[in-house]
């Protein structure tokens, strides 16, 4: 390490992003992300497809990363990648560069829960904003995650409730696809909604005790509720099409926040982060603020690069885990099901 300065390359592949990240101490020099456009036209991610584009993109981002940082390879003091969770051949991409790069430049390697770093995004240096205190609460919303997390240290957390079917995202997804619109319909939905009234149609919500989530019988809500009136008048979709969007949306939006505020209450907890693609809904972002308002909270959502899934929020983690030493040897295997608590953070 050179002296007082601690340079990480953080690596994530674990869905169908190829992501590469410099972080000098806080503060992020680079954050480069390949997308793979390949799985639009299968309405969803496809495992294999996205393991052959991983392959191609790794070196080439890892590449331009190093070179935007304005730093040498040689500067880097460790690597930090996604262990898991996510989709195996995905995550033995990462892995694998990992191993590789720690071997060839002598360097010790760091194995990321990427849930860990979706919440510890919120540590990265964004000018002017402030960081959360612990103990804190983080809602991680994505395509493929939907979970309230008790933050208590920057590697202590626990999860306090998940989705016990669909993530939110995939809510967002699935009902996208019931109104026509292509993957990822989350957008669109968002879209549509600013000309909707969210008062226009109601969508069953779930009673699941506790703090879990569920978003499977909003989707079959919405279908059946889109069957009988199709039946009824044909073009019933399209002609309502901006008042479905913001009922639907309103509706996810309410069962999430529903917990949210139970946990927050129950707790006592008043420091609330959001994490994940879908915290760039902007019903959810004026819910946010209307809730803080009116419950005293302090709100955090990180700038929208460090929201989805990048290689800046594992870069982030490695290096709270070196800090602490919490390196991986090169026996490391990834894990397709990773819980937050059950490994080594
Ligand atoms: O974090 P992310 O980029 O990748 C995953 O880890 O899944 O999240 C992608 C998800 C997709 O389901 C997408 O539809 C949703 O986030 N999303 C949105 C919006 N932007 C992205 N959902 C609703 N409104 C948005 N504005
Ligand atoms: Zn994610």
């Amino acid at each position: 390490m050179a002296h007082n300065e601690l340079i990480i390359l953080g690596i994530e592949s674990s869905c169908d992003d190829t992501s590469a990240a410099i972080l000098k101490n806080n503060t992020i020099l680079s954050n480069l992300i390949a997308r793979q456009d390949v799985h639009n036209e299968y309405g969803g991610v496809v495992p294999e497809l996205a393991s052959r584009a991983h392959q191609q993109n790794i070196i080439p981002v890892v590449d331009m990363a190093i070179k935007k940082a304005g730093i040498k390879k040689e500067d880097i003091d460790a690597i930090a990648f996604t262990k898991g969770p996510g989709l195996l051949g995905s995550l033995i991409v990462g892995t694998s560069f990992a191993k590789s790069f720690s071997l060839a430049m002598g360097i010790p390697m760091i194995d990321v829960n990427h849930m860990v770093g979706h919440v510890l995004a919120h540590f990265i240096d964004e000018d002017g904003k402030d960081k959360p205190n612990f103990p804190f609460l983080c809602l991680t919303v994505s395509g493929g995650h939907t979970q309230i997390v008790l933050v208590k240290d920057y590697l202590d957390m626990e999860v306090l409730g998940s989705t016990i079917d669909d993530a939110a995202g995939e809510a967002f997804d699935k009902a996208a696809k019931l109104l026509g619109f292509p993957y990822p319909g989350g957008p669109l939905i968002d879209k549509h909604s600013k000309n909707g009234n969210p008062d226009a149609f109601t969508f069953s919500k779930p009673r699941i005790e506790g703090y879990n989530f569920s978003f499977s019988g909003l989707k079959t809500s919405i279908l059946y509720f889109l069957e009988k009136e199709t039946k009824k008048d044909p073009e019933f979709i399209v002609k309502h099409r901006d008042d479905l969007c913001a009922s639907i949306q309103k509706t996810v939006i309410d069962i999430l926040f529903d917990k949210l505020i139970k946990v927050s209450s129950d707790l006592n907890i008043k420091d609330i982060c959001i994490a994940g693609g879908v915290s760039a809904n902007s019903g959810l972002r004026a819910e946010l603020q209307i809730q803080g308002e009116k419950r005293g909270w302090r709100t955090f959502i990180p700038k929208f690069e460090f929201c989805t899934d990048n290689a800046a929020m594992i870069a982030i983690t490695g290096k709270y885990m070196f800090e602490k030493g919490l390196f991986a040897d090169q026996t490391v295997a990834p894990m397709a099901r990773f819980s937050i608590g059950s490994g080594s953070v």
